[in-house]
Protein backbone atom coordinates (compact mmCIF):
# COMPACT_ATOMS: atom_id res chain seq x y z
CA UNK A 1 0.00 0.00 0.00
CA UNK A 2 1.37 3.46 -1.12
CA UNK A 3 1.20 5.85 2.20
CA UNK A 4 -0.26 8.89 2.42
CA UNK A 5 2.39 12.04 3.19
CA UNK A 6 1.94 14.08 6.06
CA UNK A 7 1.40 17.97 5.81
CA UNK A 8 4.56 19.42 6.69
CA UNK A 9 2.78 22.30 8.55
CA UNK A 10 -1.14 23.28 9.89
CA UNK A 11 -1.91 26.04 7.74
CA UNK A 12 -0.80 28.34 4.86
CA UNK A 13 -2.80 31.36 5.74
CA UNK A 14 -3.25 33.81 4.56
CA UNK A 15 -1.69 32.69 0.70
CA UNK A 16 -3.97 29.17 0.85
CA UNK A 17 -7.00 29.66 3.11
CA UNK A 18 -7.01 26.38 5.82
CA UNK A 19 -10.66 25.23 3.83
CA UNK A 20 -8.82 25.17 0.54
CA UNK A 21 -5.80 23.27 1.93
CA UNK A 22 -8.14 20.79 3.99
CA UNK A 23 -10.14 20.04 1.34
CA UNK A 24 -7.19 19.87 -1.64
CA UNK A 25 -5.23 17.41 0.84
CA UNK A 26 -8.38 15.56 2.51
CA UNK A 27 -10.28 15.22 -0.65
CA UNK A 28 -8.22 15.51 -4.12
CA UNK A 29 -4.86 13.84 -2.94
CA UNK A 30 -6.35 11.11 -0.90
CA UNK A 31 -8.92 9.82 -3.55
CA UNK A 32 -6.02 9.89 -5.67
CA UNK A 33 -3.98 7.51 -3.55
CA UNK A 34 -7.08 5.61 -2.24
CA UNK A 35 -7.94 4.66 -6.33
CA UNK A 36 -3.85 3.97 -6.69
CA UNK A 37 -4.07 2.26 -3.89
CA UNK A 38 -7.09 0.26 -5.11
CA UNK A 39 -5.31 -0.30 -8.75
CA UNK A 40 -1.42 -0.98 -7.54
CA UNK A 41 -1.02 -1.18 -3.68
CA UNK A 42 0.24 -4.68 -3.51
CA UNK A 43 2.84 -3.94 -6.01
CA UNK A 44 6.51 -3.07 -4.00
CA UNK A 45 7.44 -0.72 -7.12
CA UNK A 46 8.05 2.99 -6.19
CA UNK A 47 5.50 5.41 -7.46
CA UNK A 48 8.12 6.38 -9.92
CA UNK A 49 8.95 2.79 -11.03
CA UNK A 50 5.03 2.41 -11.46
CA UNK A 51 5.36 5.56 -14.17
CA UNK A 52 8.46 4.41 -16.04
CA UNK A 53 7.55 1.06 -16.29
CA UNK A 54 3.72 2.18 -17.00
CA UNK A 55 4.05 -0.29 -20.16
CA UNK A 56 4.09 -3.42 -18.69
CA UNK A 57 0.72 -3.02 -16.97
CA UNK A 58 -2.42 -4.38 -18.91
CA UNK A 59 -3.08 -1.96 -21.71
CA UNK A 60 -7.02 -1.37 -20.44
CA UNK A 61 -5.50 0.18 -17.19
CA UNK A 62 -2.56 2.14 -18.18
CA UNK A 63 -4.18 5.52 -18.84
CA UNK A 64 -6.25 5.24 -15.41
CA UNK A 65 -3.12 4.07 -13.48
CA UNK A 66 -1.06 6.59 -14.67
CA UNK A 67 -3.69 9.58 -13.90
CA UNK A 68 -3.69 7.92 -10.53
CA UNK A 69 -0.07 7.62 -9.43
CA UNK A 70 0.87 11.41 -11.44
CA UNK A 71 -2.24 12.46 -9.14
CA UNK A 72 -0.40 11.57 -5.90
CA UNK A 73 3.12 12.18 -6.98
CA UNK A 74 2.38 16.03 -8.19
CA UNK A 75 0.00 16.58 -5.31
CA UNK A 76 2.91 15.14 -2.89
CA UNK A 77 5.66 17.19 -4.66
CA UNK A 78 3.37 20.60 -4.38
CA UNK A 79 2.55 19.94 -0.63
CA UNK A 80 5.59 19.15 0.29
CA UNK A 81 7.32 22.47 -1.63
CA UNK A 82 5.42 25.09 0.19
CA UNK A 83 6.26 26.18 3.93
CA UNK A 84 4.12 28.61 5.81
CA UNK A 85 6.61 31.65 5.15
CA UNK A 86 8.90 31.52 2.14
CA UNK A 87 12.74 29.59 2.51
CA UNK A 88 15.85 30.51 0.72
CA UNK A 89 17.54 28.55 -2.43
CA UNK A 90 20.60 27.51 -1.34
CA UNK A 91 23.35 25.07 -2.70
CA UNK A 92 24.11 23.90 -6.07
CA UNK A 93 20.67 24.63 -7.45
CA UNK A 94 20.89 28.21 -6.33
CA UNK A 95 24.37 28.08 -8.43
CA UNK A 96 22.47 26.37 -11.02
CA UNK A 97 19.31 29.08 -10.99
CA UNK A 98 21.44 31.72 -10.80
CA UNK A 99 23.94 30.18 -13.74
CA UNK A 100 20.73 29.62 -15.85
CA UNK A 101 18.23 32.61 -14.96
CA UNK A 102 20.54 35.69 -14.23
CA UNK A 103 19.23 35.70 -11.30
CA UNK A 104 16.73 34.13 -8.45
CA UNK A 105 14.31 36.97 -9.57
CA UNK A 106 14.27 36.18 -13.02
CA UNK A 107 13.69 32.35 -12.31
CA UNK A 108 10.99 33.68 -10.37
CA UNK A 109 9.57 35.55 -12.99
CA UNK A 110 10.16 32.58 -16.04
CA UNK A 111 8.43 30.16 -13.84
CA UNK A 112 5.73 32.59 -13.26
CA UNK A 113 5.04 33.29 -17.14
CA UNK A 114 5.22 29.97 -17.82
CA UNK A 115 2.26 29.39 -15.32
CA UNK A 116 0.44 31.98 -16.91
CA UNK A 117 0.73 29.90 -19.82
CA UNK A 118 -1.01 27.05 -19.13
CA UNK A 119 -4.57 26.21 -20.51
CA UNK A 120 -6.72 24.26 -18.47
CA UNK A 121 -5.94 21.98 -15.56
CA UNK A 122 -2.37 21.32 -14.81
CA UNK A 123 0.72 21.63 -13.58
CA UNK A 124 3.63 23.94 -13.72
CA UNK A 125 7.50 22.11 -12.89
CA UNK A 126 11.07 22.66 -12.19
CA UNK A 127 12.67 19.91 -13.57
CA UNK A 128 16.00 17.89 -13.97
CA UNK A 129 16.65 16.61 -17.64
CA UNK A 130 18.54 13.75 -18.57
CA UNK A 131 21.77 15.69 -19.66
CA UNK A 132 21.46 17.46 -16.04
CA UNK A 133 20.27 20.43 -16.80
CA UNK A 134 17.16 22.53 -15.40
CA UNK A 135 14.34 23.62 -16.91
CA UNK A 136 10.76 24.79 -16.25
CA UNK A 137 8.03 22.60 -17.84
CA UNK A 138 3.97 22.59 -17.99
CA UNK A 139 2.28 19.78 -18.63
CA UNK A 140 -1.39 18.97 -18.36
CA UNK A 141 -3.97 17.29 -16.03
CA UNK A 142 -2.23 15.04 -13.80
CA UNK A 143 0.69 14.13 -16.56
CA UNK A 144 4.23 13.91 -14.88
CA UNK A 145 7.59 14.46 -15.97
CA UNK A 146 8.94 11.07 -15.28
CA UNK A 147 6.81 10.31 -18.43
CA UNK A 148 9.10 12.16 -20.34
CA UNK A 149 12.35 11.24 -18.47
CA UNK A 150 13.02 14.47 -16.03
CA UNK A 151 12.83 14.64 -12.81
CA UNK A 152 9.98 16.72 -11.06
CA UNK A 153 11.43 18.73 -8.07
CA UNK A 154 9.02 21.74 -7.61
CA UNK A 155 5.14 21.85 -8.28
CA UNK A 156 2.87 24.48 -8.54
CA UNK A 157 -0.58 23.31 -8.73
CA UNK A 158 -2.69 25.22 -11.35
CA UNK A 159 -6.25 22.72 -10.88
CA UNK A 160 -9.16 25.25 -10.18
CA UNK A 161 -9.66 23.18 -6.81
CA UNK A 162 -5.98 24.81 -5.88
CA UNK A 163 -7.28 28.72 -5.83
CA UNK A 164 -10.74 28.64 -6.83
CA UNK A 165 -12.23 29.24 -3.08
CA UNK A 166 -9.71 31.84 -2.34
CA UNK A 167 -8.44 33.69 -5.68
CA UNK A 168 -11.91 32.70 -7.81
CA UNK A 169 -10.59 33.78 -11.45
CA UNK A 170 -7.60 35.41 -10.27
CA UNK A 171 -5.75 32.71 -10.85
CA UNK A 172 -2.44 35.18 -11.81
CA UNK A 173 -2.92 36.32 -7.90
CA UNK A 174 -2.40 32.94 -6.62
CA UNK A 175 0.60 32.33 -9.05
CA UNK A 176 2.46 35.58 -7.61
CA UNK A 177 1.31 34.49 -3.74
CA UNK A 178 2.81 31.01 -4.41
CA UNK A 179 6.17 32.49 -4.18
CA UNK A 180 5.19 33.77 -0.59
CA UNK A 181 4.73 30.36 0.59
CA UNK A 182 7.67 28.59 -1.66
CA UNK A 183 9.63 26.19 -0.07
CA UNK A 184 13.19 26.83 -1.55
CA UNK A 185 15.08 25.18 0.83
CA UNK A 186 13.25 21.86 0.45
CA UNK A 187 13.13 21.76 -3.25
CA UNK A 188 17.41 22.66 -3.07
CA UNK A 189 17.60 19.16 -0.77
CA UNK A 190 15.41 17.74 -3.35
CA UNK A 191 17.65 18.50 -6.17
CA UNK A 192 20.90 17.18 -3.85
CA UNK A 193 19.04 13.68 -3.79
CA UNK A 194 17.59 13.43 -7.30
CA UNK A 195 20.69 14.73 -9.30
CA UNK A 196 22.45 11.30 -8.97
CA UNK A 197 19.44 9.27 -9.86
CA UNK A 198 19.27 7.60 -13.20
CA UNK A 199 16.26 6.79 -14.74
FE1 LIG B 1 -4.63 19.48 -6.91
Amino acid sequence: MYKKIELPYTSLEPYISDETLNLHYGKHYLSYLERLNKMAGNLNESKEQIVLHIADFPSVIQDDLLYQVGGVLNHELYFQNMAPKKTPLKGELKEKIIKKYGSEENFIESFQKESKKLVGSGYTFLVIKKDGDIDILNLSNQDTPYSYGMIPIMALDLWEHAYYLDYKNDRNLYIHNFFQIVDFDYISNLYDEKKQQNL
